[in-house]
């Protein structure tokens, strides 16, 4: 070990410099995600496939001193997301942080055979995340540079729900497939890593964790679901090249103690 200073936290997860592309950037937690990554100093490169909302949170960041655009696309579509790359590397330079946050969850139980259900699950939530994690880890591999890619996992990636089968199989992939990029890339500079948040009102969920979705709370060892912010951490400690210099394969788990009961013990 050298006796090299401390950083100040702010040096250590500072981004400036850095290419962000946030996928699912129109809402939710990506769009915290965006506005967090872009307040650290990051460029970023909005993508989702409703680009109003996207041109309003560029242009918010912007006004703000930040550098952001705002790109319409859809994860699913081979050719929108190259196209995508493509438009984030001429405005703003090769991107060298991708945070594969798009998602969607099809609430069913197997047992009804809701085979296209299944299939737009693996899709979003699975293949578009492969995907999109090459493509990057091409263009950095390509233009000399090292990267992070943070994929956005779930508290069901280690555990299973009562109407999400198909959620809880695809977001068990991506931490499994966050392993063999962390694994793959290493050499190339690039770190991988998952975020698996608990629960979080979003327009993904709201309607369930307002009604009978309330009710989990009585398993939350913090007894409250996640709020606005208190994934910012985590996001940052993966997505920075200082801060998370050695970390890669790791799925960070964010639930306020949710996953840590066995119940009935
Ligand atoms: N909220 C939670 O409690 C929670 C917990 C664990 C994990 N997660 C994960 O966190 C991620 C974000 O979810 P959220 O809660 O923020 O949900 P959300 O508010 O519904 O946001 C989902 C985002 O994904 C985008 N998206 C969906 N399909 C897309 C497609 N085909 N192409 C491009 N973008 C697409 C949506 O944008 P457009 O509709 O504009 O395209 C939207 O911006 C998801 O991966 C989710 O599984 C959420």
């Amino acid at each position: 070990m050298t006796e090299a200073a401390p950083m100040k936290a702010a040096d250590l997860f500072d981004l400036t410099g850095e290419v962000a592309l946030v996928t699912g950037a129109s809402s939710g937690l990506g769009k915290r995600f965006a506005r967090v990554l872009a307040a650290n100093g990051a460029a970023v490169a909005l993508v989702a496939r409703r680009k109003d909302r996207l041109e309003a949170l560029a242009q918010e960041i912007i006004s703000g001193g930040g550098k952001a655009i705002a790109i319409g696309a859809d994860v699913g579509d081979e050719a929108q997301m190259k196209a995508a790359f493509d438009a984030a590397e001429s405005a703003l330079g090769v991107v060298t942080i991708l945070i594969n946050n798009a998602g969607i969850s099809r609430a069913s139980h197997l047992i009804k055979g809701d085979v296209q259900g299944w299939r737009e699950t693996m899709e979003i939530n699975v293949e578009a995340v492969r995907a999109n994690a090459v493509e990057a880890a091409q263009r950095m591999t390509k233009a000399g540079k090292g990267g992070a890619i943070v994929n956005i996992a779930s508290i069901l990636s280690f555990g299973v729900g009562r109407w999400s089968g198909a959620y809880a199989v695809s977001k068990a992939a991506v931490m499994q497939l966050t392993k063999v990029l962390g694994f793959e890339f290493a050499r190339h500079g690039i770190r991988a890593n998952a975020l698996a948040p608990g629960y979080f009102s979003t327009e993904l969920n709201a309607d369930w964790l307002a009604g009978g979705g309330a009710e989990m709370m009585n398993h939350i060892p913090m007894r409250r679901f996640g709020n606005e912010g208190e994934l910012d951490g985590a996001l940052l400690l993966l997505a920075a090249p200082r801060a998370g210099a050695y970390i890669t394969g790791a799925t960070y788990v964010v639930d306020g103690g949710h996953t840590l009961q066995i119940a009935g013990v």
